[in-house]
């Protein structure tokens, strides 16, 4: 069974709707997604409305998610951890223990533009339009996703 953490700053923006959309794509497989934040700030919240919104539009309910922290214990429990941006890789790689732990964190967004090393823009305090856009970006990038772990959809 693949097990895959979604990682951002906050956990109520980004990774939540990254969380809900490849759940959505992969309801059929044998698979555990999650999410986390690196940042305590919001821990036990729900996520954004905004990215509640945006993802109910799309036909996705994440208001059931509620905001943790990533902890070093989530090197063992999952094999993928996908992070928005390069502020995340960098604060996700600073708590590798090992080259293992290490080579289990890639950006989302080189799924879509390898090895770019784009980041999946921090959308918190910006308007509604900055939510579609990543919605956008991380419905792209969670369909190369599911396609790799199900190729039979
Ligand atoms: P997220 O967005 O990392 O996509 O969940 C953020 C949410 C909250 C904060 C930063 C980013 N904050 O600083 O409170």
């Amino acid at each position: 069974m693949t097990k895959i953490l979604m990682v951002c700053l906050g956990n109520i923006c980004r990774s939540p709707l990254a969380e809900g959309i490849l759940k959505s794509k992969l309801f059929r497989a044998n698979v555990v997604i999650d999410s986390a934040g690196t940042g305590a700030y919001h821990i036990g919240e729900k996520p954004d409305n905004r990215s509640i919104a945006i993802a109910k539009i799309n036909g996705i309910d994440i208001s059931d998610q509620r905001a943790r922290k990533f902890l070093v214990e989530d090197f063992d429990e999952f094999d993928l951890i996908y992070v928005m941006d390069n502020e995340n890789y960098r604060d996700v790689t600073a708590m590798a223990r090992n080259i293992n732990d290490k080579a289990k964190v890639k950006m989302i967004l080189n799924e879509v533009f390898p090895k770019d090393n784009l980041d999946v823009p921090d959308p918190y305090l910006g308007g509604d339009y900055g939510f579609k856009n990543v919605f956008k970006m991380l419905d792209e990038a969670c369909e190369i996703i599911a396609k790799k772990i199900n190729p039979n959809g």
